[in-house]
């Protein structure tokens, strides 16, 4: 079904950091590759000019997103500023008068949470006779109850489809490939479940601190920050069933059916920990008892994937700037060639960022006489990044008002179900020291399914 595509791009927090570092990246991306060619109107509280805004836009590109002369100065063409309290009518009246003609603009709102409702009733004010859509940003709401309030908010003024729910990890190549790998082949089907896979872990580990996002991490941590969206996405491509049918909306359905079927987390299978120097950051409360690190052993409640442990892990300031998936085999029933027999043997290794690597771990035999093997693993894929940043991708998804690789309302809810049971624990986490993997008491939780794979830096490449 071909829908109409968004006629305008606007986006509320443009003077802010997700702005900074993804969005004015992601406009020179829509612009240069995709052909965008409509007004892109920044709103904001602060009072800038627009040559400030198009200053700002130059610094990001410059630190991250390649600068390009040319479409720097198309996307700078584009661009207005509107700025304006968030509260008050007459900064949507200005904003409907800088979009002119536009008839379906795109607004993205990358600003907090507690703001969606207010911006999303502003603009429904302001846009009679037009087809406005809404993206927001996780984290949606900060509970179960907050996050289902917030969608009858959003409702009352948006339709669902009008809706794009961004985590920014759907719109990474190598997480969707984690889905095409499945089910493009058919080799991986039979063996994909409790009778060959001895256990499945996750790890998002990132060598750096919060940084200046002390504030908001604070209100955060690590569960509601990555475990409830980009792990569980992760988790979902991994472990959900062939989608099936022709709906449109067929891979949402299978991963909503599996995340309803992970179990909620039970307190005394989490470790959440805390590095060393977190509470001397700038907007970090004294004895904050806020995680910077978790680890979990879930489960899928179903026959598939029945009994089979699933071991996701999360931090800040840890060893390594690398989030990889490792799918472990089972050994074979019986032991041919008696060697020492560890339960599992093989696996998949997935890498997501920041470089892309699918690879098969297999056990082969060594040159010689003895019947004695070693562990290979064969490359099916590796890049050194992907091809597009996520925010470009998702973006132009969300003009052609394409949902595909956004949240749902169902998901999202699921999701907040599977964490909610630890949500509000406020024992002090376990420090641990920077550099390190964690906590040791991570590596009791994995106990003899581990030890946790710890995934590398990058290699440099020539
Ligand atoms: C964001 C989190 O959603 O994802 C950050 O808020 C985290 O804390 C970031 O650093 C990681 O994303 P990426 O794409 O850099 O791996």
């Amino acid at each position: 079904m071909s829908r109409p595509v968004s006629d305008a791009i606007v986006f509320f927090g443009a003077t802010g950091d997700l702005a900074k570092k993804q969005i004015f990246p992601a406009l020179e991306g829509l612009v240069r590759d995709e052909g965008v060619d409509a007004p892109i109107i920044g709103v904001a509280r602060e009072g800038w000019s627009l040559d400030q805004l198009k200053a700002r836009a130059r610094e990001s590109l410059s630190s991250h997103g390649g600068f390009d002369d040319k479409a720097f100065a198309k996307l700078t063409s584009l661009l207005r500023f509107v700025a304006g309290d968030y509260t008050d009518p007459s900064t949507y009246a200005r904003l409907r008068q800088a979009l002119g003609e536009a008839k379906r603009p795109l607004h993205y709102l990358a600003i907090p949470p507690s703001l969606f409702a207010t911006v999303a009733e502003g603009l429904a004010k302001q846009s009679a006779g037009t087809e406005p859509r809404l993206v927001i940003e996780k984290p949606f709401g900060h509970s179960r109850e907050s996050a289902r309030q917030l969608d009858r908010i959003l409702n009352r003024f948006f339709p669902e489809e009008c809706i794009f729910r961004i985590d920014h990890y759907l719109g990474k190549e190598p997480v969707q490939n984690i889905l095409y790998t499945r089910f493009a082949n058919s080799m991986f089907e039979p063996i994909w479940n409790r009778t060959h896979i001895d256990s499945i872990q996750i790890t998002m580990a990132e060598n750096f601190g919060v940084r200046d996002r002390g504030k908001f991490y604070d209100e955060t941590g690590a569960i509601r920050d990555v475990l409830q969206n980009h792990m569980l996405q992760v988790l979902a491509n991994l472990t959900m069933d062939p989608p099936t049918g022709e709906e449109c909306d067929a891979v949402r359905e299978q991963k909503a059916a599996l995340l309803k079927s992970v179990r909620p987390l039970d307190p005394a299978q989490v470790v959440r920990g805390q590095y060393a120097d977190y509470q001397s950051v700038p907007g970090v409360k004294p004895n904050s008892t806020v995680e910077t690190f978790v680890a979990a052993r879930l489960f899928i409640d179903s026959w598939r994937w029945a009994d089979v442990p699933i071991y996701v892990r999360a931090g800040k300031a840890l060893s390594a700037t690398a989030a990889e998936v490792m799918v472990y085999f089972k050994r074979p029933p019986r032991e041919t060639f008696a060697e020492i027999a560890p339960p599992k043997s093989g696996h998949m290794r997935i890498r997501i960022s920041p470089d892309v690597c699918i690879a098969e771990g297999l056990r082969l035999k060594l040159p010689g006489n003895a019947l004695k093997g070693e562990n290979v693993e064969l490359v099916l894929t590796e890049q050194e990044s992907a091809f597009k940043p996520p925010y470009q991708r998702l973006l132009h998804d969300a003009m052609l008002g394409v949902g595909d690789l956004f949240g749902r309302q169902d998901i999202v809810d699921a999701q907040w179900r599977i964490v909610e049971p630890v949500l509000d624990e406020n024992s002090a986490p376990i420090p641990y020291a920077r550099g390190s993997w964690g906590p040791d008491e991570a590596n009791q939780l994995i106990g003899p399914d581990g030890p946790w794979h710890n995934p590398l830096p990058p290699t440099p490449r020539p």
